[in-house]
């Protein structure tokens, strides 16, 4: 998927206001990756997430799916394009009907889409079923019977009876128990090798991002601030914000790769209805300067494959590293452990 230039608008609800919840970004998603959006609520991730597989409209950008525009195509084209794009929310009651079995669930996105006939459609779903461990008998039964981890697995073999290309999975942890969230991102993992996905996973929990992605990006404020491999936004994050992030994590990183300074950031997130001019983090930024504030800094790679939009963001790190904090701004943003 190729994301271009892509803005997304919500009026407010006196439609006086515009809210810009995805502000302008730029990014491709790998084939066979899995790709990290992490940021604070209400940076806009839950509303990329969406258009990514077109259930919001831009205002202006384009998201291109295998190099196709779906706002070109009608009627069955693009429904046949869309099912290979899907999604599973945050609450595991969102797509599953209180009144029907856990099998009709499953294979209701299948029937609507025309695949296969009623026993071919009975068999596949009985088979995926099994394919996110859980057993037969719960084919019969309904969506309160089941706990909040069962229903996440029920939703995960729905959208994989369209068999989808990618799945954008969007917190869908966030909603269950810490004690089952390592199972459910093991078996994320286990279906992404079985059936070649690609997922854009979305969190605002670092711990979650760094545990399964393959390349990370950070949103702020309707903005992507960093984005680059996994490794390198956790272990050399080039971005102030993703510094500031990363630094107040207890990550499970080996001691070596631990951040040695924890940023406290000042501040409340600003309004989206009235983002600072320039740069949008400028007003938590530790190291900001005066042009911050007037010019909107570019989004540029940084180190290979590696982007930030930072005016001082530098192939070695240096200028964002937060060293010079202490010097530029007395150090009130630091708490050094
Ligand atoms: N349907 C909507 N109508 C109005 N405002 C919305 C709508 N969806 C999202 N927003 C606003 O857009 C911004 C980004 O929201 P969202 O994409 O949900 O962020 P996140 O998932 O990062 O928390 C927020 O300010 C939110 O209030
Ligand atoms: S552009 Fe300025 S305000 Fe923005 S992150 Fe970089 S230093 Fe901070
Ligand atoms: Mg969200």
């Amino acid at each position: 998927m190729s994301v271009q230039d892509l803005r997304i608008e919500f009026p407010t609800r006196d439609r006086s206001q515009t809210v810009k919840a995805v502000d302008g970004v730029d990014f491709e998603v790998l084939r066979g990756e899995t790709l990290g959006i992490i940021g604070e609520s209400g940076s806009g991730k839950t509303t990329l997430g969406r258009a990514l597989v077109s259930l919001v409209k831009p205002v202006s950008g384009r998201v291109l799916h295998g190099g196709t525009d779906l706002a070109i195509l009608r009627g069955r084209e693009l429904r046949r394009v869309r099912a290979d794009y899907q999604i599973v929310f945050q609450d595991p009651n969102a797509a599953l009907n209180p009144r029907m079995t856990i099998l009709d669930s499953i294979i209701e996105p299948a029937e609507i889409l025309g695949h296969g006939n009623d026993a071919s459609r009975r068999r596949d779903g009985l088979d995926m079923l099994a394919q996110v461990g859980l057993a037969l008998e719960v084919a019969g039964r309904y969506p309160h019977e089941l706990s909040g981890g069962q229903k996440q697995r029920v939703n995960i073999a729905r959208v994989l009876t369209v068999r989808p290309k990618v799945i954008v999975c969007d917190e869908v942890v966030a909603a269950l128990d810490v004690s089952i969230r390592g199972s459910i991102l093991n078996l994320f993992a286990d279906l992404q090798r079985s059936f070649d996905l690609t997922y854009v996973f979305i969190t605002h929990d670092i711990s979650v991002v760094s545990h399964i992605s393959d390349r990370i990006g950070v949103t702020y404020l309707g903005k992507l601030m960093e984005l680059g491999p996994a490794e390198d936004v956790i272990d050399r994050p080039l971005h102030p914000y993703s510094q500031a992030l990363l630094s107040a994590e207890p990550l499970p990183l080996p001691s070596n790769l631990r951040p040695t300074r924890r940023i406290i950031l000042q501040g409340e997130i600003p309004s989206p209805l009235a983002p600072p001019s320039g740069c949008r983090f400028r007003t938590r930024c530790p190291i900001a300067e005066a042009k911050c504030a007037e010019e909107v800094p570019q989004w540029r790679q940084v180190r290979n494959g590696h982007w930030a939009a930072c005016h001082f963001a530098r192939e070695d790190g240096h200028s964002a590293t937060g060293a010079n904090c202490n010097d530029q701004k007395g150090g009130s943003n630091e708490d050094a452990e």
